[in-house]
């Protein structure tokens, strides 16, 4: 018996106890383990088996690790089918999470019981992959067709009480796993209960599944995972017998494995939880935050109060007027009205939330007890040393004094304060009660603690947060200037904003670079544009046709127009005619003669001008792993998941041919494309951002 299993004969029933933790992952020596306890248990003279899990969960999936690795004996489908074949009535007693391969496991077993804050679910669709242990062919035939379709191509895990309504599990008990399993084992046996195995029921219904194949994919932007299980449904309804079913399971399984998109999708899975472990935080405890105080109440402002006010925060909010405080809390209170409609909160802690843990305040004393202060005023220095000197006088010792800016200099911001040690960058996105990234940016002085401090706050606010550095625009918004500027060079050589659009939300993004400026508001750039032109290097390509645009007074959606025409009511928006005009005058300007682009050459220049900044962005130590820009697209920047990421994508493609095309760009135009030298050293190394990823973890 493998140590992951602990196996004990209690009367009639042999009981299999899962020690493996943290979350009891189906590693080959739980296989071994459990595949070794139902045969002891046949040899026994046992009546039943009982499997559960030590600590905090029943099997929370296959061994995420070992993907991508020479299968090892015995592999998952061949247990579970094992364990159904047993002569014994095997019971499986969940809690936590009985997830993928769990959920399989207990599929396979003849009886489930759970407790009722258990949650169950195929999530295997998020990692690239289908649940490819039976659980395409099984869950069906006891919850039905589109019950289980639901679940597997969505992902989404349920509660016990919604599973015992479906019909995949038969009983939810209050109690601990091992006692309500061996109690409902020994009931079973009392009541003479027969062995039931899901793989002998009758095939389920069909439905249209050719039109619900085109729906996912769609759906799915690319993303194959959903309608590839989708397809495994299908064979358990069609299927000759329940074995062909389970072959083609297999065959959709090992297709999605050796892809791609499951190596861009485990990536983003351990990126996810890497990105906020950083070694220099090791045992560096956080500032205690309790109240928070947010200065600036509109779009940004608004949002971050919201997150923080639903994450069990006090927050005081200080606006220039009262006027303005109130249009604040008129804006907070609606994005809180949101989440009463989404079900997050009720009525009465809306009430609580809007009226006792905010405060309005337009004197600078009120924020006197605060723990972190987070100004999001005006994107202006002038304005943001106004309020770092006056935070700098009434703030307690110790108080953590950020600022939500975009762009400007942490450093510059810290120094006007005589606590630079105090003072960080956190940079939420809009809407910031939403979008999941937080870039925290740590200046010279920020001291380590107060670094501490934002990852908890990121913590508490459910956010994926990130460590940057100083530099305009941080991580992700300094890459986003260079692929924008990519985007704008090939529409001066000939390309359509419309073109590119379509090119990149084929590539799998949300949206294109130029419905995200829309939806941004043109005026951001343009103000960036304007700050950056003094500095400017006379060899940089600077299109006018933005700045055209804004002249004319369109931002955008806020405006209705912008390089698309949004009519009110309508979703999404149809180009604005007037853009090609500007557009031809700009080249006429330059004398450029338009040429065409095709879709696949402007999604390639757009990745390598973005991998290519991403890796100086790493080189220069603004992001301390390759993976904290992965993290920085994928959460704040619509980048598709299946993808990884820019540099996961970059390792897939190879990095040789990323270089060989940016020095063929540089042809061009060598002042853009200059390429990262960490870029190149990895190639002539021979490594990888997954390498550096490694060494650095
Ligand atoms: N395999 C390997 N490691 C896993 C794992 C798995 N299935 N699930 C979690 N872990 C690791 C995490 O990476 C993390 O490691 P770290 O501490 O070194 O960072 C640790 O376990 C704890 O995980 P979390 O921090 O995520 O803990 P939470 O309590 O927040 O969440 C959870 C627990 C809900 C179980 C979450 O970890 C999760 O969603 N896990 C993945 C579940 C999953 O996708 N299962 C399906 C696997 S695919 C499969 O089963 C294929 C089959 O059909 C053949
Ligand atoms: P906004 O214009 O919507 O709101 C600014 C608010 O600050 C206004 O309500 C104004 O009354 C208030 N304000 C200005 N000066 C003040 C002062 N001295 N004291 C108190 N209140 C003051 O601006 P937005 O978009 O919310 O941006 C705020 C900050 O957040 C900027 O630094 C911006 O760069 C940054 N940011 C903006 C993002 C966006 O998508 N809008 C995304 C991430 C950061």
């Amino acid at each position: 018996m493998s140590n992951a299993i602990k196996y004990e004969k209690i009367g009639d029933i042999a009981v299999l106890t899962a020690q493996n933790p943290p979350v009891n992952a189906l590693g080959v020596d739980v296989r071994k383990g459990l595949l070794a306890g139902i045969q002891q248990a046949e040899n026994d003279g046992a009546k039943a088996v009982l499997i559960y899990g030590d600590g905090r969960t029943y099997f929370a999936g296959a061994d995420i690790r070992e993907f991508g690795k020479p299968m090892l004996d015995p592999g998952l489908p061949d247990l579970c089918n094992r364990i159904e074949a047993s002569p014994l009535i095997v019971v499986s007693s969940m809690h936590g999470t009985a997830l993928g391969g769990g959920l399989e496991v207990a599929l396979s077993s003849h009886y489930r019981i759970a407790v009722p804050s258990a949650k169950m679910g195929l999530p295997e669709v998020h990692l690239g992959i289908l649940p490819g242990a039976g659980g395409t062919q099984r869950l069906p035939r006891v919850a039905g067709t589109e019950a289980a379709l639901d679940m597997i191509t969505s992902g989404r895990p349920i509660k016990a009480g919604e599973a015992l309504e479906k019909g995949i599990i038969d009983r939810v008990t209050e109690g601990e796993p091992r006692e309500i399993g061996l109690a409902y084992a020994q009931e079973l046996l009392d009541a003479g209960a027969a062995r039931r195995a899901v793989g002998d029921m009758p095939a389920p219904e069909a439905i249209d599944f050719d039109v619900r194949y085109e729906t996912l994919l769609k759906k799915g932007r690319g993303q194959l995972s959903p309608a590839t299980a989708m397809r495994a449904v299908q064979a358990a309804c069609e299927a000759d017998s329940f074995e062909a079913g389970i072959k083609r399971e297999r065959e959709l399984f090992m297709e999605l494995m050796n892809s791609d998109q499951r190596l861009g999708m485990v990536h983003a899975f351990f990126s996810e939880r890497a990105v906020s472990k950083l070694p220099e935080l090791k045992g560096v405890a956080p500032r205690a935050l309790a109240d928070i105080g947010v200065i600036g109440g509109g779009t940004m402002g608004a949002g971050i109060a919201t997150a923080a006010l639903l994450s069990g925060l006090s927050v005081t909010m200080l606006e220039m007027t009262d006027e303005a405080a109130t249009a604040a809390k008129d804006r907070i209170a609606g994005n809180l009205q949101g989440a009463v409609k989404r079900g997050k909160i009720s009525a009465d802690q809306f009430e609580a939330l809007t009226n006792q843990s905010l405060t309005l305040a337009t004197d600078y004393t009120s924020l006197a007890n605060a723990d972190l202060v987070v100004e999001a005023v005006f994107e202006e220095m002038s304005v943001k040393k106004i309020v770092f000197t006056q935070l700098d006088e009434v703030c307690k010792p110790g108080a953590v004094l950020a600022t939500n800016t975009s762009y400007l200099d942490v450093n510059e911001i810290a120094a006007c304060t005589k606590r630079p040690e105090d003072v960080i960058g956190l940079h939420f996105f809009s809407p910031a009660h939403v979008m999941k990234l937080l870039e925290v940016v740590v200046a010279d002085k920020t001291s380590i603690d107060v670094v501490a401090t934002g990852f908890a706050l990121g913590k508490m606010l459910n956010k994926i947060s990130v460590r940057a550095g100083v530099c305009d625009g941080f991580i992700g918004n300094r890459i986003l200037s260079t692929y924008r500027a990519c985007a704008d060079h090939m529409i001066l050589d000939g390309a359509s904003p419309y073109q590119i659009d379509k090119a990149l939300t084929g590539f799998g993004f949300a949206m294109g670079p130029f419905a995200v400026a829309d939806l941004a508001g043109l005026d951001i750039g343009w103000a960036s544009r304007k700050r950056l032109a003094p500095t400017r290097d006379a060899r940089e390509r600077v299109p006018s046709f933005p700045d055209k645009l804004c002249e004319d007074g369109h931002f955008g959606q806020k405006t209705g127009k912008g390089y698309y025409v949004y009519e009110a009511g309508k979703r999404g928006g149809t180009p604005n005619p007037d853009v090609p005009a500007l557009i031809e005058a700009n080249r006429a300007e330059l004398a450029i003669t338009p040429r065409d682009f095709t879709d696949a050459e402007i999604t390639r220049r757009y990745m390598c001008a973005m991998v290519n900044e991403a890796a100086k962005v790493v080189g220069e130590g603004i992001a301390q792993r390759p993976l904290d820009v992965d993290m920085t697209l994928l959460f704040g920047y619509g980048f598709p998941r299946y993808r990884g990421g820019p540099l996961k994508w970059a390792d897939i493609e190879g990095l040789d041919g990323i270089l060989a095309d940016i020095m063929a760009y540089a042809k061009e135009d060598d002042y853009f494309w200059q390429p990262a030298p960490l870029l190149q050293q990895l190639v002539a190394e021979g490594r990888t951002f997954d390498d550096l990823n490694r060494e650095n973890s």
